[in-house]
């Protein structure tokens, strides 16, 4: 190609660009409210409109307070979860968990995630008796509002899968601390015959924060991806 019809090209390249941006412009500046800015349009002088009297918006409809906050109404936790447990809801509590509370608690909950060891504050392990106790409406309530240091993940787990992870929760905590009573009586003669002691994870060590980790592990939140 001769340098005459290349630079040609570059410049029919350059304004087909510029030309491309004014569309992009376009669309970046059209008349739009930013949350509750101020309107001439409406009356009230608000852009933030108010649902009609006695309306609720589509998938709104919250009249099962103990399924949406694991409260009854006359506001007390509820012992157990109000689904029916079953080993697929087992199985999507378990994905739920290890991808929202593993970096914080561990996949077992004893509390050493990795963020953890990077230095977020250790949260208590669920192998106590303390937190063995509490109502299943309580863990509901820490994954919906968050507890002191740890946020709410309302926004990021559907009400369902909240209940889900509830109930993993509670498997993972039989998992380090199962009454053998309460197991069948075949398993306890198997457990027993096998001299099986649950591993005790009751007592867990601080987490010692490693303040130079591996440059691999540094890379992800340097260059501004988290
Ligand atoms: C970013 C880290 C982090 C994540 C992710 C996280 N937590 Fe926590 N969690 C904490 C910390 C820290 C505490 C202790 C808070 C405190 O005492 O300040 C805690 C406390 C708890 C407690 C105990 C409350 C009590 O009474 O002591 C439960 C139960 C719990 N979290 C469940 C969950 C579940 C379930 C998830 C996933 C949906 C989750 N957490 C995700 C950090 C996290």
């Amino acid at each position: 190609m001769s340098t005459k019809r290349t630079r040609a090209a570059v410049i029919v390249l350059a304004l087909a660009a510029l030309g491309l941006g004014a569309c992009r412009q376009d669309m970046h500046d059209q008349p739009k409210y930013e949350p509750l800015e101020r309107s001439t349009f409406f009356p009230n002088g608000s852009s933030a409109r108010v649902p009609p009297a006695n309306t609720v918006a589509r998938d709104q409809l919250r009249e099962d307070s103990v399924y949406y906050t694991g409260y009854t109404d006359d506001n007390k936790l509820i012992d157990k979860i109000p689904l029916k447990v079953t080993p697929k809801m087992l199985k999507r509590g378990q994905a739920t968990f290890n991808a929202f509370c593993s970096p914080c608690h561990d996949e077992v909950g004893t509390g050493r995630g990795m963020i953890v060891r990077r230095g977020f504050p250790q949260p208590p392990t669920y192998h106590q008796d303390r937190l063995r106790k509490v109502k299943d409406g309580y863990i509901f309530d820490v994954i919906t509002n968050g507890f002191a240091r740890m946020p709410s993940y309302a926004s990021q787990i559907p009400v369902a899968d909240r209940w889900a992870v509830v109930a993993y929760v509670r498997a993972l905590q039989l998992s380090q601390h199962m009454p053998l009573d309460e197991l069948p009586p075949e398993e306890q003669q198997k457990a027993e015959k096998a001299g099986l002691l649950p591993a005790d994870v009751t007592q867990v060590d601080e987490v010692r924060v490693d303040p130079n980790p591996p440059a691999s592990q540094t890379e992800a939140t340097t260059d501004g991806t988290h």
